[in-house]
């Protein structure tokens, strides 16, 4: 690859919070993330030989790899640049050996999309250092096809987009099927967004959300021998559930329940906006409840962790709405509330976690 060389150079992508809209990108669906000024760094200078290295300050492990190496699965965070790596070198990008060394100030599997920060500072560094032949979308989609078919998560795209496409004080309403969006101010000036992390780890998160997919495309297959659609989120819930009274002995319980989710929760995005555009806090809080519930119910992607945190938080003062964020299974939720309540809403919810699950909370004001 051409570079600068011998220079060491410095790049950063955010993690992202999603406000409203989980498990609709995948679907051709709306979403609205955020990017946090947390993310990871990502320090790369050329090497002298063929070989890349990388090291990371979250982790002692160093890989020193070669070419054969490069093209191997480890398993581990490692994959994640040698995903991008590869969609490179599929380019036509020779490649010469660097040294990597990422340092990322987020919790890591936290549903706060620390793997697609990795993968887009990734992708901007070696888009810089060859002298930016592609856009920041094509960036964008390279990450999420690394994800895909290197790591093996069959992501959508709204991580890779929020790292890439984040602003300042600003959510973004993304429509995953055309790629337009629009930023949405986050004008409240009384009511902030907090993040409680449930550090639960989330375990077999890639095979459950691999297999939510599944179920999708199955509704999809199903609906599509009655309209031309391409994606779930083409229909309402008023349509929907009108062609599905016409095929009930074709749905399975569990599979009506994945399209009724993603269907309604497009909706709820679709007005979450339109709250959030009006200043209606109060409507966008509801909103997110109501999608907590869906998730919890429809597409069982929570956990009794989550659901804690969820339920003791709408109960809490001055809180106007709560719910999971991203894949589920663990990791964090999202909390609508008065500015003036967040220390002893962080202190006091904290305190309830740590006596029911005997566990610390970690709370991140957006
Ligand atoms: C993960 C995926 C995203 C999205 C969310 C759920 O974060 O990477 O593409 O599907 O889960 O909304």
């Amino acid at each position: 690859m051409n570079n600068n060389p011998n220079t060491e150079q410095s790049f950063f992508a955010p993690g992202r919070v999603n406000l409203i809209g989980d498990h609709t990108d995948y679907n051709g669906g709306l979403v609205l993330p955020v990017a946090l000024s947390m993310g990871t760094y990502l320090t790369i200078s050329q090497r002298d030989d063929q070989l890349c290295r990388f090291s990371s300050d979250n982790d002692q492990a160093v890989f020193e790899l070669d070419e054969a190496g490069m093209s191997q699965h480890h398993h581990c965070w490692v994959d994640y640049p040698l995903g991008v790596i590869k969609e490179f070198t599929d380019r036509g990008y020779h490649f010469q050996g660097y040294n990597f060394h990422f340092r990322g100030n987020m919790p890591i599997g936290a549903a706060l999309s620390s793997s697609a920060s990795i993968e887009m500072v990734t992708a901007l560094a070696l888009n810089s250092l060859n002298n930016k032949p592609f856009t920041l979308l094509d960036l964008v989609k390279m990450a999420q096809h690394a994800e895909n078919s290197f790591v093996g998560m069959n992501c959508g795209i709204m991580d890779q987009f929020a790292a890439g496409f984040g602003k300042d004080g600003h959510a973004i309403a993304l429509d995953c099927n055309t790629l337009e969006y629009e930023y949405v101010p986050l004008a409240s000036e009384d009511f902030r967004f907090v993040i409680c992390n449930s550090k639960k780890k989330r375990g077999l998160v890639d095979s459950a959300y691999n297999q939510r997919r599944q179920e999708c495309e199955e509704a999809l297959r199903i609906l599509q021998k009655l309209v031309p659609i391409e994606h779930l989120c083409q229909l309402n819930t008023k349509q929907f559930d009108e062609l599905s009274s016409q095929v009930t002995e074709q749905f399975s319980d569990t599979v009506l329940r994945r399209a009724r989710h993603t269907i309604s929760e497009n909706e709820r995005v679709k007005e979450a906006v339109h709250a959030l555009r009006n200043h209606d806090m109060s409507r966008f809080g509801q909103l997110m409840n109501a999608s907590h519930a869906s998730l919890r119910d429809d597409y069982e992607v929570s956990c009794p962790e989550l659901d804690f945190l969820v339920e003791q938080a709408q109960q809490f003062e001055g809180v106007l709405g709560s719910r999971m964020t991203g894949a589920g299974f663990g990791g964090c939720t999202v909390t609508l509330i008065a500015e003036k309540q967040i220390e002893s809403f962080i202190k006091e919810l904290g305190e309830k976690y740590k006596e029911r699950f005997g566990q610390e909370m970690e709370g991140y004001v957006s």
